[in-house]
């Protein structure tokens, strides 16, 4: 039987607050402890409808607190730990790389140290493609393929990934590890290409495509990615590996494109910037092992992935206009105002 006492860190972000809906809708015998910071990425407004829920608690909490952490693990009685907290944006991580060692390495450190010490039964860390470094025309990153990290933020997630290995290795906690592609769908914070390319498109403003727009990525549905970390979580065996992926490679200029075509917007939005430093140039997932150890498969094509996005996005426009006013007016101003190519 699994873990289903469960601490699930960064609840309130992106893939979490997703995750925290798929447990609450389909797994009734498990009760989700959420332990989140709330810092700019996270968002209560996102779990509105699961605020009641007697399975659901919400704690307002810092991985890198160590008291806190333990405290919390004895008060609920966890049995099982699924990281999703960390600092995400490749961009940020650029002009700021402090927080995503302090968040993505230490606080990873402090939860292994917590798990150990509270007797956790597994400990699931969330994990990324971006490991891998950069492929060039051809091939796919398998779980054998080197770590190459490339971005500070890359960087800070295979550091926590090593960290995580060698604590299994060393002090047998049990645990695994899931590298994802590129995660899409409802919730996401608009830093990132899909939601700000559908913010930008509604509101008939350009879209930043950094460089030539031909850097490729695959792109994996979040709900495909949360069914899959649960069926990790639940089966897989102790220190074990899988990457995830959504069978969706495309170049940047095409997605970008793909959402003006839903949007009815048209190609003259797209405006090419100045290359984010360090441009990975392509992803590409080999998810095989997952597909055939443990029965996954993503459930949505690529076209009714974004379709239901970006219907999503525009049906909750409250959602993205809070989030959009305000601290984000500012962020976006200074990540792009010198990105421009002036002509
Ligand atoms: P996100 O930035 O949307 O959310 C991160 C959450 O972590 C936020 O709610 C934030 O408040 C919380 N958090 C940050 N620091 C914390 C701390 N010290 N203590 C407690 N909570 C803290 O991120 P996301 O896109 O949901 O990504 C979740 C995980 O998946 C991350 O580990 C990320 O590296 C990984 N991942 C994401 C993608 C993607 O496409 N989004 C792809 C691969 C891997
Ligand atoms: P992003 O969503 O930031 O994810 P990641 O960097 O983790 O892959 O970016 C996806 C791709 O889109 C990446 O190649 C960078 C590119 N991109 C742009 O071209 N313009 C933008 O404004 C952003 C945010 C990203």
């Amino acid at each position: 039987m699994y873990p289903t006492k469960i601490l699930v860190t960064g609840g309130a972000g992106f893939i979490g607050v997703n995750f925290v809906k798929m447990l609450l809708s389909e797994a009734p015998d498990v009760t989700v402890v959420n332990f989140d910071l709330l810092t700019y990425a996270g968002n209560l407004a996102s779990l509105e409808d699961s605020m009641n829920d007697p399975r659901h608690i919400f704690v307002h909490g810092d991985i890198c607190d160590r008291k806190q952490v333990c405290s919390t693990l004895k008060k609920y009685d966890i049995d099982g730990i699924i990281n999703f907290a960390a600092e995400s944006h490749v961009d940020r991580s650029i002009t700021g790389p402090e927080i995503f060692v302090d968040t993505n390495i230490k606080g990873t450190l402090n939860l292994l140290q917590c798990a150990r010490e509270c007797e956790v039964k597994r400990f699931l860390q969330v994990s990324t493609d971006e490991v891998y470094g950069s492929l060039g025309k051809e091939g796919m990153f398998t779980e054998t393929s080197p770590i190459a990290p490339n971005s500070p933020y890359s960087a800070s997630k295979a550091s926590a990934d090593h960290m995580v290995r060698a604590f299994q290795h060393t002090f047998g906690l049990d645990t695994v590890i899931t590298r994802c592609s590129n995660n899409y769908g409802p919730y996401q914070f608009p830093e990132k290409m899909v939601p700000l390319c559908i913010n930008n498109a509604r509101l008939e403003k350009s879209i930043p495509v950094y460089g030539d727009g031909l850097q490729v990525r695959d792109w994996l549905y979040v709900e495909d990615h949360c069914s899959a970390i649960w069926k990790v979580f639940k089966s897989a065996e102790p220190g074990s590996l899988y990457n995830i992926g959504g069978c969706n490679e495309m170049a940047n200029i095409d997605l970008v494109k793909v959402i003006l075509s839903i949007l009815g917007k048209p190609e003259s939005l797209i405006s090419f910037v100045k290359d984010r430093p360090g441009h990975d140039r392509r992803y590409a997932i080999d998810a095989s092992k997952i597909m055939k150890e443990l029965d996954w498969k993503p459930s949505v094509t690529f076209k009714q992935g974004m379709e239901k996005t970006v219907k999503w996005y525009i049906d909750n426009l409250p959602w993205l206009e809070k989030i959009t006013s305000g601290e984000y007016r500012k962020y976006y101003d200074s990540m792009y105002e010198d990105r421009e190519i002036k002509g």
